[in-house]
């Protein structure tokens, strides 16, 4: 195995392969304090963190694969063992990853802001955010946002402070940061200001989650489709509330199919694959690949059974 993949299969954690809620025990095999930071771009300050407080227990949450490669090759470069990385979208593997009340600190730092009111929806620093921190976070433990967009800042010290949940301290203006961040060296360079928000968790409280806690389903059709009926569903939309789902694309294999899929729970959004093959019998077993697994949510559950649905009634018609 080349060392880079070698150093993404030990850093980065897979949480659908794993028990939830994750603890530092189930992660890094050792007790101690767990915190996240959303966000973590190259993994320079996690890197840093991780060596200034070797008791503590760090994982990082970004978007982008490239961002877990080049996390893992950092802390790879560093031998640092007390960091993992996930690959999703903070907004909901925060709340839904953790335990009520596990975590000791959370850090975001210069999220993108996502200016226009259109995409408003991208910010990570919403009253959702806030709610999540209130369940996730310890008692007494702490939230950190630096950001360089002084009305995001605002906007997040607002939330906090809106929620009687949190204590937040006064909004700072180029606080000192004894580390800095590859975006932050960029802006201090440009002569650009930061602004910081620290909220303290006082009075934790429940926020709801949406992940299934059940083994994804195999559902049955009477036989396997043929080429042309799984076709005519690709690009369909089925929705239903806040769920939606799409087959994006068809595919053959020995003794059936692979269709790949994309399911969103709002805006939790997981392409998956779902095989279909033919059992000795002549029926037709459906189910959701683990390569990748997505997270089985309810949107991946309506996916799977609106594509079971719809085929059962063409193949009926
Ligand atoms: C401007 S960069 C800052 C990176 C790093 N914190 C730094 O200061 O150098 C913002 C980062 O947030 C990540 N990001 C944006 N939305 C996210 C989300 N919903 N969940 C996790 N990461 C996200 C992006 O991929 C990007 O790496």
């Amino acid at each position: 195995m080349k060392p880079y993949a070698a150093a993404i299969e030990r850093y980065q954690a897979l949480p659908q392969h794993m028990p939830l809620p994750l603890t530092s025990q189930s992660v890094f095999d050792r007790g101690g304090p767990l915190a996240v930071e959303i966000g973590f771009g190259g993994g320079e300050y996690l890197a840093y963190m991780a060596k200034k407080n070797p008791d503590c227990n760090y994982i990082g949450i970004e978007l982008p694969p490239e961002s877990i490669g080049r996390g893992s090759k950092i802390m790879h470069t560093q031998s640092i063992d007390n960091v993992r990385l996930i690959l999703g979208d903070a907004r909901y593997l925060l709340r839904e990853l953790f335990a009520p009340q596990s975590l000791d600190y959370i850090l975001m730092q210069f999220p993108m802001p996502w200016p226009k009111d259109r995409h408003a929806k991208h910010r990570i620093a919403s009253p959702m955010l806030t709610e999540t921190v209130a369940d996730v976070l310890k008692p007494g433990a702490i939230f950190e946002l630096v950001s360089d967009q002084q009305w995001y800042a605002e906007d997040c010290y607002k939330h906090f402070s809106d929620n009687p949940a949190f204590t937040v301290s006064p909004l700072e203006t180029n606080p000192h940061r004894p580390f800095l961040t590859r975006y932050e060296k960029k802006w201090q360079a440009d002569k650009r200001e930061t602004f910081r928000v620290v909220a303290t968790l006082n009075t934790p409280k429940p926020a709801p989650r949406f992940f299934l806690n059940s083994e994804m389903d195999f559902l049955n059709l009477p036989s396997l489709p043929t080429t042309e009926q799984l076709s005519s569903l690709v690009n369909q939309r089925f929705s239903e509330g806040d769920l939606s789902a799409q087959v994006k694309e068809v595919m053959s294999i020995e003794q059936g199919f692979v269709l790949r899929m994309v399911a969103s729970d709002d805006s939790f959004t997981q392409f998956f694959y779902t095989r279909l093959r033919t059992r000795k019998d002549g029926s037709c077993v459906i189910s959701i690949d683990d390569c990748p697994y997505p997270y089985y949510t309810p949107a991946v559950r309506f996916a799977v059974h609106q594509l079971q649905e719809s085929l059962a009634q063409y193949m009926n018609s």
